[in-house]
């Protein structure tokens, strides 16, 4: 299915839509999701908690969406966390120049290129606005942080454009408090804050969206004494070779120098595997390494876990070697000395990192779940992620049945996300639960009256069973391991 499709099923079964709505010429960018696309992100969080940070043993951080100025003087992006940007002069048309450059004439302008280098490929080419032809202005750049004034005295702070700046400046004292050594993995999920200058395709590109981010610490010169990592020695990453997806082990990742360490290679496994388990299509999931010219200003090695979609390969997860670029800043801004003792050797930890997209990833989700068979939709997602795990119904709306379906429904909800229907045609309810995603419906008819068991309908299969209710609650829990 194509992001058009999905769009409409998120406004239309309230998955997602635009908030502010109903005021005509709301700012774009922003986005609400509805009962069935709030239940999804909280059991996407809820995967990602047990596979990510249960599993690897990783520490929690929650920490301010707003931060003071001197954060983003330390981590670069009050100097460096812009966009290039330029002005119609006759119709005041804005437009991101690099992007603009690639879309119109094939030009891939590299991170970080000066204003004036662009100013000279618009003159070099003749490029005028595309909306009207008027002349550009010269390229600016634009910083991409929401600013706030704080108080009555009006001090400087942001919103902050990435979730893990609080788990720098945090790290000294969930270390100390953690008694715990590197390798130590600390993960946050929040709310991040861009002002895009072109936010686009529902959940693609937002102004506020969520990010779940690890950074992991790990001393530098012991990155490739990583137990963990041989455990993983044999199991495969999908690596883009610049012309085709090779499937490639992590030992052969590190002996050919794909990676820089047996650390990165298993933090990359262990994502990629996340994705697999929640039913994304293993051969539409890549690793991409980028360029000097791609890469972020923090990264030494950036890897960007991409996935296809029917808009083509769209970034989910940016994988950044950041060395001890943060902890370096925040120790010089601060003055506070970061560094740590270890076995009698005092370092500056370095962070390996992997800032997940929440919104880009459930967006991936649907698409790649949401197909169409035999004149019916289905959305086919892991039962674990699907927003009502079940959907119970009385056969008939008759009195003998719909009292013991609501009672089963009483015994169910609060375990269960559950949905309960008695009108229309059976037929026509499981239709709209296929639609979205309910794995499981369970219905009530005459033989229930006689012997306590209940029809559950498989979703995928649209096969039913017999089960009894004695047994109904361990019957679904064991299709809910992801
Ligand atoms: P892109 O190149 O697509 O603009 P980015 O390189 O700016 O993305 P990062 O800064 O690496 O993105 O952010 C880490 C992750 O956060 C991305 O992989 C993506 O999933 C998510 N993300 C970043 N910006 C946005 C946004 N504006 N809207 C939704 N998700 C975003
Ligand atoms: N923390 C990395 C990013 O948001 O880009």
């Amino acid at each position: 299915m194509g992001l058009e499709e999905i769009v409409k099923l998120g406004l239309e079964r309230g998955f997602f839509f635009p908030s502010a709505e109903i005021y005509s010429g709301s700012p774009a960018g922003f986005w609400e999701y509805g009962h069935l696309g709030a239940l999804l992100k909280r059991k996407f969080i809820d995967a990602w908690h047990r596979l990510m940070v249960r599993r690897d043993e990783m520490l929690l951080v929650d920490g301010s969406q707003i931060l003071p100025k001197p954060v983003f003087i330390a981590s670069g992006h009050l100097a460096t966390f812009a966009d290039p940007i330029t002005r119609c002069k006759s119709c005041k048309s804005v437009y991101r120049i690099d992007r603009l450059l690639e879309e119109k004439l094939g030009i891939k302008v590299p991170e970080r290129t000066p204003p004036e280098q662009i100013d000279a490929i618009i003159a070099e080419h003749g490029f005028r606005c595309p909306a009207c032809g008027g002349e550009l202005d010269k390229v600016s750049l634009f910083n991409m942080m929401f600013g706030v004034s704080l108080g009555a005295s009006g001090d400087e702070g942001y919103l902050r454009p990435e979730t893990c700046q609080n788990i720098f400046i945090d790290f000294p004292r969930v270390y100390k408090i953690s008694r715990r050594k590197l390798p130590l993995p600390l993960a946050q999920v929040g709310k991040s804050f861009r002002n895009e200058i072109s936010p686009r395709q529902s959940l693609i590109r937002l102004r506020e969206f969520t990010q779940a981010e690890i950074e992991v610490f790990f001393n530098p010169r012991t990155a490739n004494e990583f137990e963990k990592a041989k455990t993983v020695a044999d199991k495969e990453l999908n690596m883009w070779m610049g012309d085709r997806v090779e499937k490639i082990t992590c030992e052969r990742a590190f002996e050919k120098g794909l990676v820089s360490s047996w650390l990165v290679a298993y933090y990359l496994w262990l994502v990629q595997d996340f994705y697999f388990r929640l039913g994304i299509n293993p051969d539409k999931l890549r690793f991409r390494r980028l360029g000097d010219d791609e890469k972020a200003f923090y990264a030494a090695e950036a890897w960007d876990l991409e996935v296809l979609t029917s808009t083509g390969w769209m970034e989910l997860v940016a994988c950044n070697n950041r060395t001890d670029y943060d902890l370096g800043g925040h120790q010089r801004i601060s003055g506070v000395d970061l560094r740590i003792t270890e076995d009698g050797e005092t370092f500056l930890p370095h962070v390996f990192e992997l800032s997940m997209g929440v919104d880009r990833s459930l967006l991936a989700l649907l698409e790649h779940g949401y197909v169409q068979e035999n004149g019916r939709s289905v959305l086919r997602l892991h039962p674990a992620l699907a927003p009502y795990t079940l959907a119970v119904f009385p056969l008939l709306d008759r009195p003998e049945l719909t009292q013991v379906a609501q009672r089963l429904y009483s015994m169910l909800q609060l375990d269960f996300d559950t949905f309960y229907d008695e009108k229309g045609s059976i037929g026509r309810r499981y239709r709209r639960q296929d639609e979205i995603g309910t794995p499981f419906c369970i219905t009530v008819d005459y033989q229930t009256l006689e012997d306590n068991t209940v029809t559950v309908r498989d979703r995928d299969t649209m096969k039913q069973e017999r089960v009894s209710i004695d047994v109904l609650k361990s019957f679904i829990s064991d299709k809910l391991v992801i």
